[in-house]
């Protein structure tokens, strides 16, 4: 089974308050981005975002130029229902984050919860480095959120590969420089913890 069929196949079998890294409140993120992006204009993407509710919260912020990216048509179609008549004024884009069709340098904030992590290839790493890199203007932010060293294994059936705030710093080189790392333990439908790490960087010019 490719990507793709894969998290189609979650998506369309689960309800998104059911999956393991479901979120009710993204308040890590939320205050990370509320940190780098006071203007409510700057343009934003979720990368992987599938049906989180971080783009509800941030057009309940004030947001007014929000992407959502993710290869799963099901999780964008369950954050639209969601959203109602707020989806038309969310872009959304259906495509892998490793070949997806961005505009260089058009996005202040780049925002991903546990997509990353699932990059167990060197090869797909460099590629997501690459397109972050090359889509977020210089000054621009990047926020990544990964399973922790003691965080689990696997998630939804797939190898992981768990990071400290150095390691995945290293992965996007010196481009882009490490300001802060925010641990936290989320805690899953089903009532277990997961130790995730989320690292906050800055793209130099
Ligand atoms: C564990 S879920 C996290 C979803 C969301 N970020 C959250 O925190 O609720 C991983 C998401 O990444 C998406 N995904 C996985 N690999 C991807 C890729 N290469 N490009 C785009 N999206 C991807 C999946 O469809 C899924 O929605």
């Amino acid at each position: 089974m490719d990507r793709r069929e894969h998290w189609e196949n979650v998506y369309r079998h689960k309800a998104p308050t059911a999956l393991s890294w479901f979120q009710p409140e993204p308040a890590v993120s939320l205050a990370l981005i509320a940190r780098v992006a006071p203007d409510l204009g700057a343009p934003i993407i979720d990368v992987g975002g599938g049906a989180s509710t971080l783009v509800d919260r941030l057009l309940d912020a004030g947001h007014r130029d929000v992407t959502v990216l993710d290869l799963s048509g099901a999780a964008l179609a369950a954050a639209q229902a969601r959203l109602g008549t707020r989806a038309s004024q969310v872009k959304w884009v259906e495509a892998d984050v490793l070949a997806a069709p961005l505009a260089p340098s058009s996005y202040d904030v780049w925002h991903d919860r546990a997509v990353f992590h699932f990059l167990t290839d060197p090869r797909d790493r460099a590629a997501y480095v690459a397109a972050a890199r090359a889509t977020v203007r210089p000054g621009g932010h990047v926020i990544v959120a990964s399973f922790a060293l003691d965080g689990p294994a696997r998630c939804s059936g797939l190898e992981v590969v768990r990071y400290s705030p150095d390691s995945m710093h290293s992965q996007f080189g010196s481009a882009f420089r490490l300001l802060d790392s925010v641990r936290d333990e989320h805690h899953t439908p089903s009532g277990a913890t997961q130790a995730f790490v989320y690292c906050l960087c800055r793209v130099d010019g």
